[in-house]
């Protein structure tokens, strides 16, 4: 039950595709019906061209085969190519739709999972394709086969059919056997393989390191024996797949034989005509397919199950829309206050905050003090709704913080932190991340008055950022933020310990801002520095959990 209940969020990115399933599973149903024709026309090649000796019906029976089987061909490459295209729409849309979900996440489930984690999981949604690949089809196709071959079968002779049925089970051990042992080793190379690659990036990227070490000869051994080593798993896998394949082989070819012998028997005591034989030798074999199918198909969908089950906490978890506010912010006055409030990151240790009240009036700058950790950038994180888990209450212009809708309420407010994180692209882009409509001039503003200009040479227009800004300084990284932030224009400005790597000329073009073109808005700083908190209206400490007014 539980596992038909992880299907659940699979559901809407079924829906997507519902159409060309159906049509999909339709023509594997054509396929498999046209399939069964072949050795029924080859009997009557035998009982009414042969028998007769009418070469016109041999070839028309002929004929029909041929037919026959090119419309299955051309009928199973539709359906290959449909159920193909069908799993890699479904594998689309369930990644996107996990995406969507996995950054509409409170910030507290990023807390618990690393982000490397969340990645893999977002990248092993692939194998989810695996519930709607060709795999299944074929398989649903070789069992509409098998039952029609047991049927056309037991009505030419019960006898030799219920012998070929009495093989299917050891049949199906052996392919169970053989998957998963390839399963094994395939696991065992491909660990192999990514610990080779490994070692050998290492080296070659340290080449300077090796020669230095005088150590070519010793590392290319190193190399040889890896090769080996992989060289002599490979050899193991082939022998175990030549030995699968071998004595599968072997049964089905048993069965066969054993089937002529018994039709042969059947034929001298007059019981079957050598167009039943015929027949029963085209259908024997449809009775392994589904068995050999079913190996294999359990193997490919296990690693699916498995990937479904890690991706059940992004569909489980509630995104900040489904457990926030309904209230949408078009505009904040920006009164904000804190009345007792009690918070602490994790139920079983230490509250950072312990009964934390204070008001800010619109327009009001505010600057908060406290050592490092005491609390300062939590206040605003609870401000802004990251973290919903806290004793107390916190009102935004007067209305509780819970009856918000967060996102809309993040809109309003500009916040410049301590760790600026930029993303790979122009710095223009970056500055416009989240203000896309923002126009020509409005860029140009926000780059003069964050500092931009006197941080940054030459025409910031042109200015590429390589990932996470991790080739530019520490005040430059603040600068891209506070004209990110300026750009935004936002009711509610916070600067947590933004302007710490910014020099003196840079940080007066700050001050400026903040005193003049933002004058009229809400302003808490959170800073070490006197200049910037010389700026402010009223100063608070944080200490122990609590505010006091200085
Ligand atoms: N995401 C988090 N999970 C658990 N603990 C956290 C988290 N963020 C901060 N803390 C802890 O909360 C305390 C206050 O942190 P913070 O508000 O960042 O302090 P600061 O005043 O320096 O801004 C610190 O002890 C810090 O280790
Ligand atoms: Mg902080």
């Amino acid at each position: 039950m539980r596992t038909l209940g992880q299907f659940r969020y699979l559901l809407p990115a079924f829906g997507r595709i519902k159409g060309m399933l159906a049509l999909a599973g339709l023509v594997t149903l054509s396929v498999s019906l046209i399939a069964l024709l072949p050795p029924y026309l080859a009997k009557l090649v035998f009982d009414r061209g042969v028998a007769t000796g009418d070469i016109g019906t041999i070839v028309l029976y002929g004929l029909l085969a041929i037919g026959a089987f090119l419309l299955s061909s051309v009928l199973d490459f539709a359906g290959d190519a449909l159920s193909g295209v069908a799993g890699t729409r479904f594998t689309v849309n369930v990644k996107s739709q996990a995406i969507q979900r996995l950054l509409q996440m409170r910030l507290e489930f990023f807390d618990k999972h690393q982000s490397g984690y969340l990645a893999e999981r977002l990248s092993e949604v692939q194998m989810l394709g695996q519930f709607v690949s060709p795999t299944i089809f074929q398989f649903l196709g070789s069992l509409i086969q098998f039952i029609g071959a047991l049927v056309i079968m037991a009505r030419i002779s019960v006898e030799i059919t219920i012998v070929p049925l009495l093989f299917v089970v050891p049949f199906y051990f052996i392919t169970r056997k053989m998957s998963g042992s390839l399963k094994e080793t395939s696991e065992e190379l491909m660990e192999t393989g990514a610990q080779m690659m490994g070692s050998l990036q290492e080296m070659i990227g340290g080449v300077a390191e090796v020669k230095q070490s005088t150590a070519e000869e010793r590392k290319s051994h190193e190399a040889a024996a890896q090769f080996k080593a992989f060289g002599s798993q490979e050899i193991k896998q082939s022998i175990f797949m030549g030995l699968g394949m071998g004595s599968m082989e072997f049964l089905t070819n048993l069965v066969m034989v054993i089937v002529l012998i018994l039709s042969g028997i059947f034929i001298v005591r007059g019981e079957l005509s050598i167009g039943d034989y015929v027949a029963l030798a085209g259908y024997v074999g449809r009775l392994f397919t589904p068995v050999q199918l079913a190996g294999m198909f359990i193997l490919t969908i296990q690693p699916a199950m498995a990937a479904l089950e890690r991706l059940r906490p992004i569909f489980e978890e509630k995104t900040e829309r489904e457990v926030g506010g309904k209230n949408r912010v078009k505009k904040l006055e920006g009164a904000i206050s804190f009345n007792n409030v009690r918070f602490a990151y994790d139920s079983a240790k230490d509250p950072v905050l312990r009964g934390c009240s204070f008001s800010i009036a619109p327009a009001e700058c505010v600057a908060i003090l406290g050592k490092n950790g005491a609390g300062k950038s939590t206040v605003v994180k609870l401000t802004l709704g990251f973290y919903p888990e806290y004793d107390g209450e916190i009102l935004i212009d007067g209305r509780n913080l819970r009856d918000y809708d967060v996102i809309s309420l993040r809109r309003r407010v500009g916040i410049v932190s301590q760790n600026v994180v930029l993303f790979t692209g122009s710095l223009w882009d970056n500055v416009k991340m989240a203000s896309p409509e923002a126009s020509q001039e409005a860029v140009q503003r926000a780059l003069a008055f964050s500092g931009c200009r006197d941080t940054f040479d030459g025409d910031l227009g042109k200015i590429d950022i390589a990932e996470s800004g991790k080739t530019l300084s520490g005040g430059q990284r603040q600068a891209v933020a506070i004209a990110r932030c300026l750009l935004k224009d936002p009711d509610v400005l916070i600067f947590d310990e933004a302007t710490a790597h910014l020099d003196s000329s840079t940080r007066g073009v700050v001050v400026h801002a903040l005193n003049h073109v933002f004058a009229h808005k809400t302003r808490v700083l959170i800073t070490h520095d006197r200049e910037i908190a010389g700026v402010a209206d009223t100063v608070l400490f944080l200490e122990e959990g609590v505010v006091r007014r200085s």
